[in-house]
């Protein structure tokens, strides 16, 4: 049956704002907000109403056609590099939103003194050509990612890598969707990830919404589910990779995949080229995002499951090394170690 994906992020009929999908609402509620202030828009990201690496550099180039909407032109030029070091301040990790924000941000520079509509229809160009390009990327990532799995597989998931976190068929669960809509079949087990559940919450929802028979487990459950064979490969997406291919995604991928390593699981990481960052050399070179100890404390319960103020360490990110990864799966199709070459050779002229 042909995949019919959600549409987590678009701009609205008249063009003024941009429409996402609340992600921190669901499994419970499916509803889109409207966002066009400034504050408005860097909120929606800082707090993972709109989520995923390559959602959040969509979202953004959106935002920035949008600020141009609703600024006009003298204040949108005086305020561009300060809004856009802004919004990209609000998630330091995944490389996506700096660089889709980068594109708009040369964009409109490019245009500066032309006729306000032809800035603002260049804008809102750039931005959908930045959407249609992780619309193509996704499909093919999907594609070569389905080349590594056998019917009957189950894959063990980590964090949200599917539509809601990139658009139509995601990375990390590409391969699912694609399998589903083609009638193989294959099955997930769902690493819940603490601290913010977007496991739980976003990609079980997404992957019962397209039929695939999904198993929700606690994150440190991963061990036993491979020991007893339960698990065939590990698919996860990525924040950010360096260019020796140590990849940062949500934290807990590398335990996982440590894990995996031990019970001889493949390890595969799914990523669009708008995610390799051949300017950073390795994982080290990463910015790991901090956030509020009240996620792990209380958020998400309705009493806090900690004693008050406890102190508490909440990286939001961690980093795979290189080593531990089978394979790395972009649109350019399947890349095998030693990955500082393959990448070199799929991506070498790109930067920022
Ligand atoms: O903090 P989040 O929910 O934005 O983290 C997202 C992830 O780590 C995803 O796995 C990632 O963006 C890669 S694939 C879309």
């Amino acid at each position: 049956m042909k995949y019919e994906p959600v549409k987590n992020i678009a701009l609205t009929g008249d063009g003024s704002a941009v429409r996402i999908i609340d992600q921190t609402l669901l499994p419970g509620e499916l509803k889109t907000i409207d966002l066009r202030g400034r504050d408005e828009l860097y909120e929606a990201i800082y707090s993972l109403r709109v989520r995923g690496a390559p959602a959040i550099g969509i979202f953004a180039a959106y935002a920035v056609y949008v600020l141009a909407r609703t600024y006009g032109q003298e204040e949108f030029f005086a305020r561009l590099d300060a809004d856009c070091d802004h919004l990209i301040s609000s998630r330091p990790t995944a490389v996506n939103l700096a660089r889709q924000i980068g594109r708009m941000r040369e964009t409109a520079y490019a245009l500066r003194g032309r006729a306000e509509e032809e800035i603002v229809s260049a804008l809102r160009t750039e931005a959908e050509a930045i959407h249609a390009e992780d619309v193509a990327m996704c499909r093919a990532i999907a594609e070569a990612g389905l080349s590594l799995l056998n019917e009957g597989d189950s894959v063990l998931t980590h964090c949200n890598a599917g539509p809601l976190a990139t658009s139509e068929y995601g990375t990390g669960l590409g391969p699912l969707m694609l399998a589903a809509e083609r009638g193989i079949e294959l099955k997930a087990y769902v690493d819940e990830t603490r601290p913010l559940l977007q496991g739980a919450r976003l990609t079980a929802w997404e992957l019962q919404n397209a039929g695939i028979d999904c198993t929700l487990i606690c994150d440190n459950m991963a061990a036993l589910a491979m020991a007893q064979g339960r698990i065939q490969a590990v698919l996860a997406g990525c924040d950010r990779m360096a260019a020796n291919g140590d990849a940062a995604n949500k934290i807990g991928t590398s335990g996982a995949a440590i894990i995996a390593k031990h019970y001889g699981v493949p390890v595969y990481i799914l990523l669009p080229s708008s995610t390799v960052d051949m300017d950073c050399p390795t994982g080290a070179d990463i910015p790991i995002e901090l956030r509020s100890g009240d996620e792990i404390r209380s958020m998400w319960y309705e009493k806090p499951m900690a004693p008050e103020n406890v102190k508490c360490w909440n990286p939001a990110f961690d980093v795979t090394d290189h080593s531990l990864i089978t394979a790395i799966v972009t649109e350019k199709g399947v890349l095998y170690p030693p990955f500082e070459k393959s990448l070199k050779e799929a991506f070498g002229g790109m930067r920022s």
